[in-house]
């Protein structure tokens, strides 16, 4: 009783003060926050923010390449954003004689800026709610129909909010001749990797730059030489005036994923199962990998952008356990939910929701789990992902080309090392077999694993008689018997049970998502007190707060900014994340800052990064953190790893996004790259 009174205090203190800073908020309906934006320092109006009749900030964003944000900073289609946004560009752009990633480019001139194949950039034209429209009886293809007609290179989507209570059109124009102008070495730009990932303090330069090109009459156009560069509707202007605590701070971008409605038991999912399952098996993914690249510079430089994928979410994953248990999520969710029963005695239509979202959180927890696991291990094979296409090519067609071959091994045995995938294998099967439902396990592996007394063994003697590494191409009867594939067809059962899981989040599996289309009804009817807003699905938000550091732990201070000072306490030849460029450190010894020169606890230094307690998840990563006026004055690329856990629950106190400071950016412009001419375009005197 004790226990749950206490619980119920927690629950209300954290829910239903609407926490300040907390939310990622619709564009289109931003005039519900505006007053508060203002009473914390935003000078402009609501239709600067968004409107589809006259050019407004959100004209100024984009989406780049899919899973990031952009902004404009020019009238003339310069885009900035983060360095590992542009990473995959860059690195298709470069070769052994021009290794753009580790030395960095600089477009000299227009010529020189470099078309990137694939690589698009789409601007919000408008987004509208048609939750009504739908009710009416239209048809949701009809109106997508309609809205691409209206443009050149329109797409369009309806997206549902708060589980489908509500459905918005989000009308996108994409832009397909987009160009790399420049970006910092990966000694800046990828300053710290892995070890300093989601950490503070942090000293990355994060930013790469690129140029959005049009046809004659500014509309999309595939790649020619013809092209001019877009004119945006509107562009950010920068600021180089700096920002000091408690400044107000806007991010506009587009997150990918956020849960914070979910009831306790998908967060004791999240925190019990899922995190610790995942985080084990990568810790024993990344431990061989980490082996062999120590031991051989050119298996590092193979693996770096594949332990960088593995450690990414191994290390977020961590962070949002630590953050969840630190904030007692499940108690809060638990007081919060009984608070919520006590509610809905007298309402039938409500009653008995939560007990019909735990049973079917119970009927689907296992098959969910099971799609991750095996994902995690099995799918951590890489020679596993490439028998499997390799089957089902050679299942469905006469024979397999060598150019499909060629194809799919250039994707799925990209740098390969058969050792370290050995190792894995050897790893993974093993952990497969130990985590899975023993029931659920394909009888052939038991088998083999039985045949060869251990699957250690299974995986030695897989490795030892494949044919798929050694030779190519392969005849279709060389493919069908090879042993890696046959191993890859025994798991056919278990991916095609998975398909029913093939959801974002364990709550999104439809036979669970139908329930919480009630339950957020139900919460906003019953919780007039808290802000709602809907969980992220990579559409645009606003979200917005103030620059501030935190106390990390007991008496331990985290300030708001980073500077140069403390990229050359971390400079280190010796360690290949730590080696920066040495016209940096000459700056540096000389002090040779010019204009870039900011004063910081009495010494004369460069600004790096700083942190802000905006609501940011994946996907904010690029977006253009805004001053109370409007303007540029950083791009946000992280949040510290204790804070992670906001895509589930926010604490003001906790989580803080990381953002590269547009100064920096600027020095390393102009001083690094001398692309002084960019500052200029940028409208910086
Ligand atoms: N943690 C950031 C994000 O989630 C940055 C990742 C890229 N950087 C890296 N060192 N792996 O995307
Ligand atoms: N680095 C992330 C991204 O690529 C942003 C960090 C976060 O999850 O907040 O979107």
């Amino acid at each position: 009783m004790i226990k749950k009174l206490f619980l119920c205090a927690i629950a209300c203190i954290t829910f239903t003060t609407a926490t300040a800073d907390e939310g990622m908020w619709l564009p289109s309906l931003i005039k519900e926050r505006i007053k508060d934006m203002r009473k914390k320092g935003f000078k402009l109006n609501v239709d600067d923010i968004y409107s589809d009749k006259k050019a407004s900030l959100k004209d100024a964003v984009v989406q780049f390449g899919g899973g990031c944000t952009g902004e404009f900073v020019s009238p003339e289609g310069l885009l900035l954003t983060n360095h590992h946004c542009g990473y995959s560009s860059i690195q298709k752009l470069s070769s052994v004689e021009h290794d753009y990633l580790t030395f960095g480019y600089w477009a000299k001139s227009r010529k020189e800026e470099l078309p990137v194949p694939g690589l698009t950039v789409s601007l919000l034209v408008k987004m509208e709610d048609v939750t009504a429209r739908l009710a009416a009886g239209e048809k949701k293809e009809d109106i997508i129909d309609e809205a691409i007609k209206q443009g050149k290179g329109y797409r369009a989507s309806i997206e549902p909010m708060y589980y489908g209570n509500q459905q918005y059109l989000f009308v996108y124009c994409t832009y397909r001749d987009v160009r790399l102008v420049g970006a910092p070495p990966s000694s800046i730009g990828k300053f710290g990797g892995d070890t300093d990932n989601w950490i503070w303090p942090r000293h990355t330069g994060d930013f790469s730059v690129f140029r959005v090109y049009a046809d004659a009459n500014n509309e999309p156009a595939e790649y020619s030489e013809e092209n001019v560069p877009y004119r945006p509707k509107r562009h950010f202007k920068v600021s180089t005036k700096g920002i000091e605590e408690g400044d107000f701070t806007m991010i506009y971008g587009f997150p990918g994923n956020t849960q914070e409605y979910i009831t306790s038991s998908a967060v004791a999912y999240t925190q019990f199962h899922s995190n610790p399952m995942k985080i084990e098996l990568r810790t024993k993914r990344l431990d061989i990998i980490s082996e062999a690249q120590a031991k051989d510079a050119a298996t590092r430089i193979a693996y770096a952008a594949k332990h960088a994928n593995i450690a990414n979410g191994w290390k977020k994953w961590q962070g949002e356990s630590l953050g969840l248990e630190k904030l007692g999520t499940i108690g809060n969710k638990i007081g919060y939910e009984t608070q919520f029963i006590r509610w809905v005695k007298d309402k039938p239509e409500y009653a008995s929701l939560l007990d019909s979202m735990n049973v079917a959180y119970s009927n689907n927890t296992e098959g969910y789990f099971i799609r991750e696991l095996f994902n995690e291990s099995i799918g951590g094979i890489e020679i596993f992902n490439f028998a499997l296409q390799l089957y089902n090519k050679a299942k469905t067609e006469d024979k397999v080309t060598a150019d499909e071959q060629a194809e799919i091994r250039r994707k799925s045995l990209r740098g390969y090392r058969a050792g370290i995938d050995h190792s894995i294998a050897r790893c993974m099967i093993d952990e497969f077999v130990k985590r899975m439902p023993k029931e659920k396990i394909p009888q052939e592996l038991l088998i083999a694993i039985e045949e060869h007394g251990s699957a250690e063994a299974l995986a030695d003697n897989l490795f030892a008689t494949t044919k798929l590494i050694k030779k190519y191409p392969l005849t279709k009867e060389e493919i069908m018997n090879d042993s890696f594939v046959k191993f890859a067809e025994w798991f056919i059962p278990i991916i095609e049970q998975n398909r029913q899981y093939a959801y974002r989040n364990l709550s999104n599996v439809p036979a669970i998502e139908k329930w919480y289309q009630p339950y957020m009804q139900a919460l906003r009817e019953w919780d007039k007190e808290r802000a709602f807003y809907p969980d992220a699905n990579f559409t645009l938000r606003v979200a917005y707060g103030k620059i501030a550091g935190y106390e990390n732990a007991d008496g331990e201070y985290h300030t708001f900014l980073t500077t140069l000072d403390g990229i050359m306490a971390k400079d280190n030849p010796k360690i290949y994340d730590y080696n920066i460029p040495q016209v940096l450190r000459n700056i540096y010894d000389k002090k040779d800052y010019g204009r870039w020169a900011i004063e910081n606890n009495g010494k004369k230094t460069i600004p790096v990064c700083f942190l802000a307690n905006n609501h940011t998840s994946g996907g904010n990563s690029g977006s253009p953190v805004i001053n109370g006026k409007g303007e540029l004055v950083g791009i946000n690329f992280d949040r510290t790893w204790r804070s992670t856990m906001s895509d589930i629950e926010f604490d003001p106190t906790i989580c803080r996004n990381i953002s590269v400071d547009i100064r920096f950016v600027l020095f390393v412009m102009d001083r690094l790259g001398g692309a002084s001419y960019l500052l200029e375009e940028m409208g910086i005197k």
